[in-house]
């Protein structure tokens, strides 16, 4: 697969074949990982991790897949919005351009990106001179997180490889979430006839522009405002997609509720028994209340095993993609 930048979901469920090439080179990433690391693999490329907002797993998944393929990180700031020109009001188009300048060739760049403003990411690609960007989580209610969803929807092929038409249920915030805006994008186009259940509160519902997206294509989705009807919805899912209330998202009446949204949809030792045993649940992190603590030793629990380890590989298969056809 041939890609300048990886920016959203859209542009991989526009090529299925591209994307089981990108999948099998993700696949290929594996040897290396569990060889070490081969730093000959991208020698001369180099990475900018710009992260201006909290990260943990993206952005250590993405320092680990640099070593392991030996991408030089030449800048990287966890707290750009504070500790980069970011903070003097640096528009997006001058900092694309002058972290490109620094290399004799800017085709060999990376820029890591993670922004609260999708089109600040938008921009970054657009005056790029060279360098490639990658989405490392950008925007909210309008945002996409395109390398958590590749890892998600390869995990979901690489623990339950015969699932026909599945069922995937995203639960939590759904408004503010953007893994489940891109997982919207990618798995109805990778499993035929799957069915979406969102659960969420009703004020914390899933945008307007996904729904219209999946009801233009046919895509089969239904909704649900109502916890009494989450043991139903775990009933029925194949795949259990849970996320967190983002506390830092809400305001007025639902920041005054957002406790009441935590335990509203929560998985627990009283509602785990009604997943189906070849079910799947799967959390991008970081958790709160929603997953009580007896969840992460559920053997279909996969958020703190395969569900990171695919992230890693498809983070390596991306950083490959972007940048070996320059080394
Ligand atoms: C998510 C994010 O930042 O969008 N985390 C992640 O990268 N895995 C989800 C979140 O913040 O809750």
């Amino acid at each position: 697969m041939e890609l300048a930048h990886i920016l959203e979901s859209q542009q991989f469920a526009a090529d299925l074949d591209g994307l089981d090439d990108f999948y099998r080179l993700a696949i290929d990433m594996e040897h290396i990982f569990e060889s070490g690391g081969d730093p000959s693999i991208l020698k001369g490329a180099h990475a900018v991790n710009l992260f201006s907002q909290p990260s943990t797993r993206t952005h250590a998944s993405f320092r680990w897949a640099q070593y392991y393929l030996g991408v030089n990180i030449a800048f990287d700031s966890e707290n750009a919005k504070d500790f980069s020109s970011e903070s003097k009001g640096e528009v997006p188009r001058h900092t694309v351009r002058v972290h490109s300048q620094y290399c004799h060739d800017p085709r060999k760049i990376v820029i890591v990106l993670r922004h609260g403003n999708f089109k600040a990411m938008q921009e970054f690609a657009q005056y790029s001179p060279g360098a490639h960007i990658i989405n490392a989580g950008c925007g909210k209610s309008d945002g996409q997180h395109v390398t958590q969803t590749l890892g998600d929807v390869l995990t979901i092929r690489r623990e339950r490889p015969g699932l026909k038409r599945p069922v995937i249920a995203m639960v939590g915030d759904l408004r503010n979430g953007r893994t489940v805006r891109s997982l919207s994008y990618l798995a109805p186009r990778v499993f035929p006839e799957t069915k979406i259940i969102f659960a969420s509160p009703i004020t914390l519902a899933m945008m307007p522009d996904i729904k219209e997206y999946l009801s233009r294509h046919g895509f089969v989705y239904e909704e649900t405002f109502e916890p009494k009807d989450f043991p139903e919805v775990l009933r029925q899912a194949d795949v259990v997609y849970m996320t967190r209330i983002q506390r830092e998202d809400l305001a007025g009446s639902d920041l005054d509720r957002f406790e009441e949204y935590q335990l509203a949809f929560q998985l627990n030792a009283g509602n785990l028994d009604g997943i189906k045993e070849t079910g799947l649940i799967m959390h991008p992190l970081p958790s709160n209340k929603e997953l009580a603590p007896e969840v992460d030793d559920d053997p279909r629990a996969v958020y703190l095993t395969s569900q990171l380890h695919n992230n890693l590989l498809v983070r390596m298969a991306g950083l490959h993609t972007l940048l070996k056809p320059h080394c």
